[in-house]
C-alpha cells in the first residue's frame, strides 16, 4: 500500500480514537468504538499491540483440539500460526463486535481456515459445544471486558484440566507490586489508566495478581511497548501464561 493510503488509514484509526464513543449497552459501545476503524484496525493495531505473534507461537507447544480465543476481534492473531492451525480440530474467535468480526470472517474465507468459527457472543457467557477446551487466549481484549474477573473465572472453568490460557494485555503496576514484579512510577500509574480509559480500555494493577491466584503460572513476562507516532513514550504490558491445576476443584 502506498505511503500516502496508508497515512489516510492512520488517520481515519486516530479520528475513531479521539470521537467520543456512543452506546447504551456494552455491546453498542464496541460498535461506536470500532466500526468507523474495522477495515484499518490491523494495519494500526500490528503497531500497538505488540507481543502477540509471540504469545500465539508459543501456546503451540501445548498440544490440544480446541483453541478458544476470547476477545479475538478480526483474527488477525491466527495469521502468526497459520502454518500449524490445522492441527485444532476446532478454533473459535468469539467477539462481540460485528464490524470485527465481518473481518475475521473474511480472513477465513481468503485463507481457507476450515476449522475456524467466529462467535458473535459476550465472552461471559459463551459455552463452546464441546464444553471444555485446551487452550483459551486473551490477547489486549481483557482490558475491555467490564467484568474481567468473570472472564478469567469463566475460562477457568472451560479449560480442561492442564489447560492453558494465554493472556496479553496493557496494565501498570501495584504501588507496591511482588518484589520479582516491575514497579511502575506513580505518573504511569495514574497516567495510563486515564489515557486508555478514553477509549474505553481499562488499565488494571490487578489482572495480573488475580491470573496468578487462579491459574499456576508457567511465564510471566513485563515490557514497555512503543505507541505509534509517540517516539519515546513507552507504556506497561504483560504476557501471561498459565495452566489449570489438574486437580483444581
Ligand atoms: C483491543 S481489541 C483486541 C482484539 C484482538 N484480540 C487482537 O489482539 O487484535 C479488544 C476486543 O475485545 C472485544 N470485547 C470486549 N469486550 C468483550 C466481551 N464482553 N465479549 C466479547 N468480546 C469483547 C472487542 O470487541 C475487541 O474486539
Amino acid at each position: 500500500m502506498s505511503f500516502v493510503a496508508d497515512l489516510i488509514e492512520d488517520i481515519n484509526v486516530l479520528y475513531n480514537l479521539i470521537k467520543p464513543i456512543q452506546g447504551a449497552t456494552h455491546q453498542e459501545r464496541l460498535e461506536s468504538f470500532y466500526k468507523g476503524q474495522a477495515q484499518s484496525y490491523d494495519s494500526f493495531r500490528k503497531r500497538l499491540l505488540q507481543g502477540r505473534e509471540e504469545l500465539y507461537k508459543s501456546l503451540l507447544q501445548y498440544p490440544g483440539d480446541v483453541w478458544l480465543d476470547l476477545g479475538g476481534g478480526t483474527g488477525a492473531n491466527l495469521e502468526s500460526i497459520d502454518a500449524n492451525l490445522s492441527q485444532f480440530k476446532k478454533f473459535y474467535i468469539v467477539d462481540l463486535c460485528p464490524s470485527l468480526l465481518e473481518i475475521a470472517k473474511q480472513r477465513i474465507i481468503t485463507k481457507g481456515w476450515s476449522n475456524v468459527e467466529t462467535v458473535e457472543a459476550n465472552v461471559i457467557e459463551f459455552t463452546p459445544p464441546e464444553k471444555m477446551v485446551d487452550v483459551i487466549t486473551f490477547s489486549y481484549s481483557l482490558t475491555m471486558i467490564p467484568d474481567w474477573f468473570v472472564a478469567i473465572d469463566k475460562a477457568l472453568e472451560l479449560l480442561k484440566p492442564g489447560g492453558v490460557i494465554g493472556v496479553i494485555d496493557f496494565y501498570v503496576s501495584r504501588k507496591y507490586p511482588l518484589a520479582q514484579w516491575s514497579s511502575h512510577s506513580v505518573f504511569s500509574r495514574y497516567f495510563w489508566p486515564a489515557w486508555f480509559a478514553k477509549d474505553n480500555v481499562f488499565l488494571s494493577s490487578e489482572h495480573p495478581p488475580y491470573l496468578h491466584h487462579r491459574f499456576e503460572s508457567v511465564q510471566f513476562i513485563e515490557k514497555m511497548a512503543n505507541l505509534p507516532f509517540l517516539p519515546g513514550v513507552k507504556v506497561p504490558y504483560y504476557t501471561f501464561i498459565g495452566r489449570k491445576k489438574v486437580d483444581y476443584s
